[in-house]
């Protein structure tokens, strides 16, 4: 354990570029959101200040209408496609023009409840207070125009989970007029079975041409996008980031920020449950575009857990889908229930096993009372690892390592956890 925890160690500070930290050189040359928020944990089991650099560089990039972009480009690279020149968002530094998952708040409250250094968190947590309540903001408005508690996405890659069946019928609805040529760089570092197909980025990039040549106007982009789907995974991870950022706030006394909290956490609570698929017994995004349930099954569902969002009769039903999915797989968490059709062991988020994920789900499954579910998952987060190394993602079906080497999020997710007593 000590030299995994020193390989651990060595692969942040192998890709901290200086206040920021890249998920791995080459094929992720830059920073990225959630990828920053979850590796604050790993950074601050040796260096707390170090651990709040990393947030503050990320918030440092946060557009005027409160968002925080998905990707900051800080400093040119020629490894990644698409580059500031496809987004255009005309920033400084350059960023993508689209979001990811907002669990910084999540990451804040837990780096306050494991500080060594009370004084420096304290300080650092209050000083960024505004910063999450204004990102918060811009979900529940911009994200949500006629206040459902539900926010929609514009992208897939808003969700983190990029390639998941969860958007295949979205996707297929998607034009790719006017894509032109371009140059996949991240088939120059990764295996072209982990990743997604090439249908897969003329849309993306149809998606991003679209937002570019909108301007990247929150507001107009909602209704005008041509692919806008309410991803249970994200909306899940808001809740359990209000949550979150709702006890800060009362913690640093801001009251009026833990009121306007209170009400979008009900708001969600009840948008939320319209996802229930009863027919499955699990939670399911909704495509906004033809307002019905997607047609898969993946692991955001989970995340409804983490949430703490699940009434008692729906958690039985949905640890049930956990538990069948767990037995038909040597190495859990699948991103995609393993008897979907479509199920791919090794393409990034059509079956693949992610430590962050397993991370976010397992606390869900303490909250949920299956300490015993939290505790698979934290054993097979550690079992990929000392099998294979600190890979980007693994094989369910051999915990084979996948995508990128020397993955900074899943180094961090064994310092803050799955290598943890
Ligand atoms: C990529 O380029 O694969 C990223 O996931 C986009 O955020």
């Amino acid at each position: 354990m000590a030299d995994l925890d020193q390989a651990a160690r060595a692969i942040l500070r192998g890709n901290d570029l200086g206040g920021y930290t890249v998920p791995t050189a080459g094929l992720y040359p830059f920073q990225w959101n959630w990828d920053s928020c979850l590796v604050a944990l790993g950074w601050a089991t040796f260096d707390e200040a170090r651990a709040w650099d990393e947030i503050d560089s990320l918030l440092s990039a946060q557009w005027d209408d409160g968002m925080v972009p998905h990707i900051v480009f800080h400093k040119p690279s020629p490894t990644y496609f698409p580059g500031p020149d496809v987004w255009g968002t005309g920033r400084t530094p350059p960023t993508s023009g689209i979001t990811q998952p907002p669990v910084a708040a999540t990451v804040v409250r837990r780096l306050l409840e494991t500080a060594t250094d009370t004084a420096l968190t304290e300080a650092r947590a209050r000083s960024i207070l505004p910063k999450l309540f204004a990102w918060h903001r811009w979900f529940h408005t911009h994200r949500d125009p006629q206040g459902e508690g539900l926010v929609g996405i514009i992208h897939p890659w808003e969700t983190g989970r990029d390639n998941a069946a969860d958007w295949d019928a979205a996707m297929a609805a998607v034009p790719t007029d006017g894509v032109g040529d371009y140059q996949r760089r991240d088939l120059q570092h990764v295996d072209a079975d982990q990743r997604p197909k090439k249908a897969d980025y003329d849309r993306y990039l149809y998606m991003v041409k679209h937002g570019r040549e909108a301007g990247w106007v929150a507001d107009g982009l909602h209704d005008s996008a041509p692919f806008c789907v309410a991803d249970i995974g994200i909306n899940a991870l808001l809740l359990r980031a209000d949550r979150d950022l709702a006890a800060l706030a009362e913690r640093f006394g801001d009251g009026a920020a833990a009121g306007a909290l209170a009400g979008w956490i009900a708001r969600s609570e009840a948008g939320l449950q319209r996802l229930w698929h009863d027919g499955e017994g699990t939670y399911r995004s909704l495509d906004r575009r033809t307002g019905a349930l997607v047609d898969a099954s993946g692991s955001g569902a989970f995340l409804m857990l983490t949430a703490r969002a699940v009434p008692d009769d729906r958690r039985q039903r949905l640890l049930a889908m956990m538990d069948r999915w767990l037995a038909a797989v040597p190495y859990g968490v699948p991103s995609l229930d393993p008897a979907d059709p479509r199920f791919d062991a090794k393409r990034y988020w059509r079956g693949p096993c992610w430590l962050i994920m397993n991370y976010l789900i397992a606390d869900g499954c303490t909250w949920a009372g299956r300490p015993d579910l939290a505790a698979r998952l934290k054993a097979d987060s550690r079992a990929m690892v000392e099998k294979s190394g600190f890979w980007e993602y693994f094989d369910p079906t051999d915990g084979a390592g996948l995508g990128g080497d020397s993955f900074t999020w899943t180094a961090a997710m064994w310092l803050a956890w799955a290598g943890q007593a």
